[in-house]
């Protein structure tokens, strides 16, 4: 049976390569594919990487919490990070929106940078200190119990967001 940190550090592997290449649009937007490209991050961040971090929020982290407490360790930062990235992965959305009803619009690019480059700095760093220390610690100290429940958690989170 997988672990809990391996099928979150595996969503972690797809998601790095997805910033690859929004990355890769952003810097050249005026590319013929980057409109298609960007547009079609929207439902991969909003349906997939949502779904990561509400099992990371909802059964991993709570978990966790019963030997180290959220402020006095990792999973308070990682939620404020969370939420930080809820906040750039919005403004750059919004961006993209305006900037596919007119791409002339410099609000509109300056949003999709701004946001969208905050947004590929702070989850690669994110998710290397999830693989690096935070999933370290939780396979270190997580009980079979725990990761039974974790485990439980993740397939009603699955069957609620219809994966
Ligand atoms: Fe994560």
């Amino acid at each position: 049976m997988s672990r809990p940190t391996e099928i979150l550090s595996n969503d972690h592997k797809l998601v790095l390569t997805k910033l690859n290449v929004m990355e890769q649009s952003i810097n050249d937007i005026k590319s013929p594919g980057a409109k298609k490209i960007l547009a079609d991050l929207k439902e991969f961040f909003e349906k997939d990487v949502k779904l990561h971090f509400v099992k990371e929020e909802e059964a991993l982290f709570p978990e966790i919490e019963k030997f180290i407490p959220r402020d006095a360790g990792p999973v308070g930062v990682m939620l404020m990070e969370h939420e930080d990235l809820y906040k750039y992965e919005g403004n750059f959305f919004k961006g993209v929106a305006l900037w596919l009803k007119d791409d002339n619009n410099m609000e509109a690019i300056k949003l999709i940078k701004e946001n969208g480059r905050s947004y590929i700095n702070l989850l690669r760093e994110h998710i290397y200190k999830e693989d690096n220390m935070l999933f370290m610690m939780a396979d270190m100290h997580l009980e079979d119990s725990q990761i039974n429940e974790i485990m439980r958690k993740f397939e009603e989170l699955d069957r609620k967001h219809n994966i």
